[in-house]
């Protein structure tokens, strides 16, 4: 057989709609223009196996969910146009049969796996002659005749019957028989034969095990698993709408993700393809246009993709999980004492998963998935377990699971993690012995409920590594939204005119003003405020702050070096429109401030106390530390009891004496908590906090939420919500109207207007490391070296060049963290001489590059 089979297989939702069947259609076609063989592998109609498995578990009796059975067929096969007797009569025939027979009243379990083995005899059916009267020339096949149950030790009839697994051996001889049937094929997925005539299930979400084991013995060219997602995401996008498409995935990832909750691929379905080799693809019928998840095969699948970067991949959850705690102050150094207990576990068919032992207690989870954990077997289990040990049952919980190669070594980023649940209740930690996986067992619910919180510290905390590598596609999110919530960058249609600028000089930063103008009005836009300020510390550059004044902003300067720079850039400055919001400043900055007639800003009783001749009878802000900070990185969270900003609220009363012993008066309240917030919600939670700060001061005028606005970096992901920010502060300010509202964004206003341009020195191959050196490093953007912030990175010489490769992008500066990008895809072409451009750079860029190695500092321009 020397013309490849490719296997595709269709879910239960894609085989009941019209639309899907000529989606179908097309990718058989498709396939065939391609110069592939045909094999697709259909489930029953949507909840028709939930039908027959309730009606064959007893629920109800077959001859009652016949009528229903039927009518959902008849009805289908009209809505596809087929003549209902001659397609479906033989079936039908059958399902009488079978709801008569003497069998069922025992419930046989042989009974049983023909009778819910109907629903895919059935769509397929109806499948080959829907696809037949469409022109596509497609036979149908039994795949009871071709897949084999897998025999094993201690496999329970019930396993052997309706969890069978598949034999996966084929010769040649098989292939060729099989190829014989035809170039396009049509069977059924989830049955297969017992050999005997008689039928075996494959257990739920059999019909990918049978698409997979049919790939493996075909030794096909691939497995596309069509499903009505966007293919395997680091978390389940319906709880985390961040979570992230995960594009390459190697076969031990996809497993370890599979078993350890997500639902879009059967657990059993990815081993028969490793053993194989063949590539597994997830792929969304809604949306066939979309790459979805390709799993090993050859590692050119995705290019780029090195899936065995280290870090977690994907953070999963399980529920319903059983825990079984065994305790004995004998079992200490007892020889035998785990033989004994796991014997029971044998003997009542339990497959046992994680495994957590102490010096008096082994405690071991069973997961439901694999094992029929009946009250029944448990209190038998229990009841035998209890001769040797004290017993107790845990349920039900949830494990939690972080998947990824070389977990190991990234421990140390997860402080973080770890910290959120240690504030829950874990029963049990256990870490998988081939570092692939690290797991907590919690109570049920408490799961669902942490999992937005873990993904995102997990990516804040640089553990899953989703701009490193190839691994991570768009998040559920992005790929929802309407096309024009991701922005196209303005230097994408501005390349001639920056290379002409980089001729001038590089390291260079290059300002749009027209994209400063645009965030101005976003930031005007925002109704329930009253005033903005710009945090000039993002970006001082002289034009783009006169921009921004011109445009109604204010201007919020934390030292007296911005302020008299502030003076010195905007001719007749209103000093009212100038906040000053120092940190640990000297006396003679605060003398400064007064004599310039700007609002100042205090966040401890001190300076009050230490210099009362210069506050007395002062009007005054009041910076306060609500008890956390958020952001970006922890470098930049500055609220909590780490950060040295702000009046935590417990020493209000001290602060409000300190006050009035020198008759100054508290005209405003102020919380900066962080940069680089992504939730709009903050804001709303920060105004009402502050509201009952205000109340309990009483000459309360004006309230400022501070800034930290978020600009995404990846241009993947969409832009922050100023619409939703809006509507959050609407309803606080609706609350609570007394107040006036301030706030005070840095890099929201500035962020998207910078580029970075630099100069390509060198590229170099280490060991196949591939790096390509540029004329400026940390000492021209700190980000990525101080926070590992990720910006990007584009060979703007070769802006349309498709052939690329890895790359690690590195400055000249002598230390091992001056690294601007890792394992960027880069033009494989790119040399000396190339303009590389570093993408939202325009705040907190230029305004912190430095002398360091006594290289020059960048140049910077607008356009
Ligand atoms: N208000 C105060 C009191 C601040 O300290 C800051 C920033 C802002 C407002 C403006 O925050 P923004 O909207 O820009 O997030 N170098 C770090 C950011 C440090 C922010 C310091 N304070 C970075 O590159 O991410």
């Amino acid at each position: 057989m020397t013309i490849p089979f490719v296997v595709l297989k269709f879910g239960g939702t894609s085989v009941s709609r019209r639309e899907r069947w000529d989606t179908i259609g097309c990718l058989v076609q498709q396939r065939r223009e391609e110069g592939l063989r045909v094999l697709v592998v259909v489930s029953a109609l949507s909840d028709v196996t939930n039908r027959l498995q309730a009606s064959s578990e007893g629920a109800e009796s077959p001859s009652d969910v016949l009528p229903a059975l039927k009518k959902r067929h008849v009805d289908f096969a009209n809505e596809l146009g087929l003549d209902v007797d001659a397609v479906l009569g033989e079936r039908f025939a059958e399902l009488d049969r079978l709801a008569a027979d003497p069998r069922v009243v025992a419930r046989d379990l042989g009974w049983c796996a023909e009778w819910q083995a109907q629903g895919e005899l059935l769509s397929s059916t109806l499948g080959v002659a829907y696809l037949n009267s469409q022109g596509v020339d497609i036979g149908w096949t039994d795949a009871r005749d071709w897949l084999r149950p897998l025999d094993a030790p201690n496999l329970s009839e019930w396993s052997r019957r309706l969890s069978a697994r598949c034999r996966l051996d084929a010769d040649d001889d098989w292939r060729q028989r099989f190829a014989a049937q035809g170039e396009a094929l049509l069977t059924q997925g989830f049955i297969v034969g017992d050999g005997e005539g008689g039928t075996c299930l494959l257990g739920r979400g059999g019909s990918d095990t049978s698409a997979s084991s049919f790939g493996a013995r075909l030794k096909a060219d691939r497995v596309e698993i069509w499903t009505d997602v966007a293919g395997m995401f680091s978390a389940n996008p319906r709880r985390v709408p961040e979570a992230r498409l995960l594009v390459g995935l190697d076969y031990d990832e996809a497993q370890e993700i599979a078993t350890t909750g997500a639902k879009v691929l059967h657990p059993r379905c990815i081993a028969p393809c490793r053993e194989a080799g063949v590539a597994l693809h997830i792929r969304d019928t809604g949306h066939p246009d979309m790459p979805g998840t390709v799993i090993g095969g050859s590692q050119t699948a995705v290019p780029g993709v090195k899936s065995t970067i280290p870090g977690v991949k994907a953070i999963s959850t399980r529920r319903d999980i059983v825990l079984v705690s065994m305790e004995s102050v004998r079992m200490w150094q007892q020889v035998g004492f785990l033989a004994d207990v796991f014997e029971q576990f044998k003997r009542h068919g339990l497959s046992v998963d994680l495994i957590g032992s102490s010096e008096t207690n082994v405690t071991v989870s069973l997961d439901p998935s694999e094992n029929l954990v009946s009250s029944n077997v448990l209190e038998a289990l229990c009841a035998d377990l209890g001769k040797v040990c004290r017993v107790k049952v845990i349920a039900p919980c949830s494990a939690v699971t972080l998947v990824g190669h070389g977990i190991r070594s990234r421990l140390h980023r997860l402080t973080d993690v770890l910290a959120e649940f240690g504030r829950e209740r874990v029963h049990l930690i256990s870490q998988s012995s081939n570092d692939l996986n690290l797991t907590f067992v919690v109570d049920q619910d408490l799961a669902e409920e942490m999992l937005p919180r873990l993904h995102d510290l997990l990516i804040q905390a640089g553990a899953m590594p989703v701009r490193e590598s190839g691994v991570f596609g768009p998040s559920w999110r992005a790929l929802n939204l309407p096309p024009d919530a991701v922005e196209t960058p303005w230097w994408r249609e501005r390349q001639s005119a920056l290379l002409a600028r980089a001729g001038e000089a590089t390291p260079q930063y290059v300002y749009s003003t027209d994209c400063v103008e645009s965030r101005c009005d976003a930031m005007q836009s925002l109704g329930a405020v009253d005033r903005r300020f710009f945090a000039i510390k993002a970006n001082p550059h002289p034009e783009l702050l006169r921009r921004i004044y011109a445009a109604g902003i204010g201007l919020e300067c934390v030292s007296a070096g911005e302020l008299r720079h502030v003076f010195d850039s905007i001719e007749n400055i209103d000093p009212s429109r100038v906040l000053f919001t120092p940190s640990f400043a000297p006396r003679d900055e605060y003398v400064e401030a007064f004599e310039r007639g700007v609002w100042t800003t205090v966040d401890s009783a001190t300076p009050l106390r230490s210099w009362p001749e210069l506050f007395r009878s002062r009007t005054i802000w009041l910076r306060v530390d609500p008890g956390f900070g958020r952001g970006h990185h922890e470098k930049v969270r500055t609220g909590g009891h780490d950060a040295k900003f702000g009046l935590p609220v417990s020493q209000l009363d001290d602060f409000l004496t300190a006050a009035r012993e020198v008759n100054a008066r508290v005209f405003g309240i102020h919380a900066h908590l962080g940069s680089g917030i992504v939730d709009p919600g903050h804001w709303r939670e920060v105004y009402a906090q502050l509201v009952s700060i205000a109340e309990r001061v009483g000459t309360v005028v004006a309230i400022n939420i501070g800034g930290g606005l978020a600009v995404p970096a990846d241009p993947a992901q969409p832009r922050f919500d100023m619409d939703a920010l809006g509507r959050e502060l609407a309803v606080v300010k609706a609350a609570c109207p007394d107040y006036a509202l301030w706030m005070e964004p840095g890099r929201y206003l500035v962020a998207d207007a910078g580029v970075l341009l630099l100069r390509v020195t060198q590229v170099v191959d280490k060991e196949g490391l591939l790096r390509i050196g540029v004329d400026g490093g940390m000492n021209t953007l700190l980000r990525p070296a101080l926070y590992g912030a990720w910006h990007e990175i584009v060979n703007l010489s070769r802006l349309d060049d498709t052939d690329c490769d890895n790359f690690d992008v590195v400055g000249p500066i002598c230390e091992t963290g001056d690294v601007l990008g890792r394992r960027r895809l880069l033009p494989r072409a790119t040399a000396e001489g190339d303009v590389l451009l570093v993408a939202t750079a325009g705040a907190y860029g230029a305004v912190m590059a430095s002398n360091y190695n006594r290289r020059g500092l960048p140049a910077e321009s607008l356009l």
